[in-house]
């Protein structure tokens, strides 16, 4: 221990005698820009503050860790700052240090010194933005979209992507990030014009900007709910056609429509709507065969359903029903008149009020088209509304044959008198509840009257309000039976209606 202690002493003592012996030079400073542009020259300036007299230094600028190059180079006499130039490469960018030490090394002996390091950030101006698509510009909604933005020169570069003239920002389905950019799940929306814009800037004085050319991309909806459907239409005045229609709700033009039937192809149009038209023979009454529609607009074919081409002629009998809204005191305020052919495929119905006919609206009615089940004629009750009505039905592509209705006449009073019946219903109602109750309750009374040997004057109560109901139930009956009599005779409505009153 004691000998190792006076080895370290001896040493120290040693090396404190070199150093002061030796002439020493103090660390270099390095200043200089901290960015610079590309193939541009830039001054750097490096100084040794104190060095022995007489020594001429050298002072050297290196990237930190790589002495492999010398950047550039100044001697110096003591305190003097030196210049040193440097022409600007890429390689330059990271972490420059000044390294002073004498220029004869072999007559001094002096150990060389660092400056602390400097960073220097390299700038080349971007050029030549342009976009880079992987795939088809025409794409179907739903794939993904991917765009790089490739610049010729640059670097620190920030990246802008534009649609349509507008900068694109992050969404959950899109990704924007840096020369990328990327759509998971496009939809139409996103067609149009992409631009990116590569920016970079020196000082953030200097900006420099490339724009890339535009790049149109198109997303095509795909075709959506392809439905078959068919009119007929009267060729001459034996020869009948279907016009079989293809039409699709969704779906980006052009489009390949086709109608097959169970055998083969019929026909087919490649068209720029969202509907196509085909015709096809047939005979009335008979079954001709089924149909299909199928649309293609180049991603995938789309298949409607199947559907059967039969055309029924109109037949009779024509019936016509009515039911009634009733309002405050019972009075009728609205009533619908149902049209309904026995037989035919397609059909239309025609409304008539005193023999004139009546359009889709007006100011007291209402024709809900329901073709070709049913017609219904719906009326606010009042003055304008009264008059015999009818209903005639034809079919839709061949007028000459017309069926008729009877004819049924109403009037305000004709219509008030119905509701008696609906007082006498709704009371007969209200008494069965009554009657209801009352059983639950006489249960009830009967039990305990095993029990306490009692009798509960509910019973009789319960025996009135049944004979109440039945009452009612002749009243409605009757009331049916006088309705049906008056679509018969229509015109002497107003006596049976006064019978219904006294009733
Ligand atoms: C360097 O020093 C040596 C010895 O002192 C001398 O011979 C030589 O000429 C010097 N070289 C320069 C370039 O001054
Ligand atoms: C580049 O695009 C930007 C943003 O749209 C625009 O402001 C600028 O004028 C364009 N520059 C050129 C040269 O087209
Ligand atoms: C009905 O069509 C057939 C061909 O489809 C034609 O030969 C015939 O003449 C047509 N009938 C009439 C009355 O035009
Ligand atoms: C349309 O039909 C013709 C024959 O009638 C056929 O040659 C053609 O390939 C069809 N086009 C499409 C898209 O199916
Ligand atoms: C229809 O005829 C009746 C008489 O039969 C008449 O009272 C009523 O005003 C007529 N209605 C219309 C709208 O012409
Ligand atoms: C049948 O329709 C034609 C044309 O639509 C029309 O000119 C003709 O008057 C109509 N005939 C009947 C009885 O309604």
């Amino acid at each position: 221990m004691f000998v190792s202690r006076i080895l370290v002493i001896l040493l120290g003592l040693c090396c404190q005698s070199t150093e002061s012996s030796q002439p020493f030079l103090d660390f270099p400073l390095l200043s200089g820009p901290s960015q610079a542009l590309l193939k541009k020259p830039v001054d750097f300036n490096c100084s040794a503050p104190r060095h022995p007299e007489n020594i001429v230094i050298q002072l050297q600028l290196f990237k930190v860790g790589d002495r492999s190059k010398l950047l550039g180079e100044q001697t110096s006499l003591p305190g003097e700052v030196r210049v040193i130039p440097m022409v600007v490469t890429k390689n330059n960018e990271g972490y420059l240090e000044c390294e002073a030490s004498p220029q004869n090394k072999s007559r001094y002996n002096i150990a060389s010194v660092v400056s602390s390091p400097h960073y220097l950030k390299v700038i080349e101006p971007v050029k030549d933005a342009e976009i880079i698509h992987s795939g088809s510009l025409e794409i179907f909604e739903g794939q993904t979209l991917k765009l790089d933005c490739k610049i010729s020169a640059g670097n620190h570069v920030t990246y802008l992507w534009m649609h349509n003239g507008r900068p694109i920002s992050q969404s959950p389905f899109s990704y924007v990030r840096d020369e990328h950019f990327w759509i998971f799940r496009t939809t139409s929306e996103h067609s149009g014009r992409y631009m990116c814009v590569a920016t970079n800037a020196f000082n953030n004085k200097q900006v420099f900007t490339s724009n890339s050319s535009e790049v149109v991309i198109t997303v095509k909806d795909l075709i959506s709910d392809l439905e078959i459907s068919f009119d007929v239409l009267k060729e001459d005045s034996q020869n009948y056609s279907a016009l079989v229609t293809c039409h699709i709700t969704r779906g980006s033009p052009p489009i390949t429509f086709s109608l097959h039937n169970t055998k083969e192809l019929v026909a087919n149009v490649t068209t720029g709507n969202r509907s196509a038209l085909f015709r096809v023979p047939v005979v009335l009454g008979q079954h001709t065969d089924w149909f299909q529609c199928q649309a293609n607009n180049g991603d995938q074919t789309t298949y409607s359903e199947w559907m059967p081409i039969k055309v029924v002629p109109v037949a009779g009998p024509v019936m016509m029903h009515f039911d009634y809204d009733i309002g405050e005191n019972y009075a009728i305020i609205g009533l619908r008149f149902y049209c309904k052919a026995a037989v035919g495929s397609h059909l239309q119905y025609r409304w008539f009020l005193n023999k004139t006919l009546l359009h889709q609206r007006g100011s007291f009615y209402y024709v809900e088209d329901q073709a070709p089940e049913q017609s219904i004629l719906l009326l606010s009750v009042g003055v304008s509304s009264t008059g015999t009505y009818h209903c005639q039905v034809s079919d839709s592509f061949d007028n000459t044959t017309t069926i008729r209705s009877a004819s049924r006449y109403l009037d305000k009073e004709v219509l008030n008198s119905l509701p008696v019946l609906v007082v006498a219903v709704v009371f007969g109602c209200f008494t069965t509840l009554i009657s209801l109750v009352s059983i639950c309750c006489c249960i009830g009374v009967v039990y305990r009257k095993r029990v306490y040997g009692e009798r509960s004057p509910l019973g009789l109560k319960m025996e009135r309000g049944k004979t109440a109901y039945e009452d009612d139930l002749d009243i409605s009956d009757y009331g049916e039976d006088y309705l049906v009599l008056q679509a018969a005779k229509e015109v002497e409505f107003d006596q049976p209606s006064q019978a219904s009153l006294d009733e």
